[in-house]
């Protein structure tokens, strides 16, 4: 039976690796440690909640002790790092929380594992999720590789690409069997409507108006957050030790051109006349360093460990906005108290 400690599980991508572990491997007990942020919701694991291999506790990373008496108590094989302040606009105006969870939250977790993985370091692994923003910016062509420098521009990747170097800190001086996957923008059910698909759902199913920075013109490479969780799956079970793949849905999307599909899928469902979504586009103020595009190559990845994605956008997108309907009272949940004070911070609308 292997141990796995998976952080951050209660959130977007890490309540789809949660999913994905306990019911791929009933062989395998989870543990499930969030801190749960404004970002966290137990409601993303309802489903999970009877599962004899899960098992959720409360807790903060930046916390060593708490770190250290987890590792004591459970006894852990593998940890799969997730947990993370995750918004670039959040970290725009309050870059400390980034540095201290996505930073000092991981350093203490590589610490813990150092501590007590002691003697076993090549059977036990340690997973961190990682992010293509840690490349910075591209121009209009080329693709992210494994090998592209580091670049952060805004204090949330500048976070988690000092994070990503701890870890092959670690791998290289302690020898911690590490891995790293940098992966790119992700879509699908449970994405906390901060970030712009969900945010552009809820408002236009609202009639409130659609925010696009400066003018829309940035590309982000899209892929569906299930095929996220089986290229972890996949990389987890064969990587090398130390070793980084970049995982992306080869999908770039301008945002006015996704935006404008939205709005016509949404026409669609809601059953309103064609091009009445549209009209809900409104250009604000960009985003401050605002990176122009990202793209990935995860041929490494594909031709390594034999993973590609698995849905088609418009397909993916669609079957998100049915997720988002059919889920009202999520939606109605997380939207309302804290979010409408940080919606209105945010956008002056
Ligand atoms: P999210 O914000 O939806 O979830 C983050 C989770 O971490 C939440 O449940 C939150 O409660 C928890 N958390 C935050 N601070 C914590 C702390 N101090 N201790 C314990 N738990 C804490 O984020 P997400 O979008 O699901 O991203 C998950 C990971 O994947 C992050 O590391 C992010 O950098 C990375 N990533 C995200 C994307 C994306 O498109 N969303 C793409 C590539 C990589
Ligand atoms: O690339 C991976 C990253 O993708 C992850 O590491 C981050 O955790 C995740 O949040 C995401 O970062 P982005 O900044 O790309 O995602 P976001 O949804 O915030 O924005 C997507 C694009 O849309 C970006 O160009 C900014 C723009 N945008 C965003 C919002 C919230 C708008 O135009 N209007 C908005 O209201």
């Amino acid at each position: 039976m292997k141990k796995f400690l998976i952080t951050g599980g209660a959130g977007f991508i890490g309540s789809h690796v949660v999913r994905r572990f306990v019911n791929t491997y009933p062989d395998y007990n989870i543990v499930n440690l969030d801190k749960l942020t404004y970002a966290g919701n137990l409601a993303n694991l309802k489903d999970l909640e009877d599962k004899p291999n899960y098992r959720f506790v409360k807790g903060d990373i930046v916390d060593q002790q708490f770190i250290d008496e987890l590792f004591e108590t459970e006894q852990f094989d593998a940890v799969i790092h997730l947990a993370a302040e995750s918004h670039v606009d959040r970290s725009i105006t309050n870059p400390i929380e980034f540095v201290l969870t996505n930073v000092v939250g991981t350093v203490n977790l590589l610490n813990s594992a150092r501590k007590f993985w002691k003697g076993r370091y090549e059977e036990c692994r340690f997973y961190h999720v990682s992010t293509d923003e840690v490349y910075g910016t591209l121009g209009e062509d080329g693709l992210f590789t494994e090998e592209t420098p580091y670049d952060p521009h805004s204090p949330y990747s500048a976070s988690k690409a000092s994070s990503d170097h701890f870890v092959r800190a670690y791998h290289d001086t302690y020898g911690l069997n590490t891995v790293i996957s940098n992966c790119s923008n992700n879509y699908g059910s449970y994405h906390f409507p901060e970030k712009l698909i969900p945010l552009a759902i809820n408002n236009i199913k609202n009639s409130k108006a659609v925010p696009v920075y400066g003018k829309g013109e940035n590309v982000r490479d899209w892929l569906w957050v299930e095929d996220h969780a089986r290229a972890i799956d996949v990389v987890f079970h064969k990587a090398r030790a130390g070793d980084t793949y970049n995982i992306g849905g080869h999908n770039e999307w301008k945002n006015i051109d996704l935006i404008r599909l939205l709005c016509r899928i949404m026409d669609r469902k809601l059953g309103r006349a064609e091009g009445t979504s549209e009209k809900l586009i409104t250009f604000v103020t960009d985003r401050a360093g605002h990176d122009l595009r990202y793209a990935i190559d995860s041929t490494k990845l594909q031709r390594e460990l034999g993973w590609s994605p698995s849905l088609q956008f418009e397909e993916g997108l669609e079957k998100t906005v049915d997720w988002y309907l059919a889920n009202e009272e999520w939606l109605n949940n997380v939207t309302s108290g804290k979010y409408q004070e940080y919606y209105s911070q945010q956008y002056k609308l």
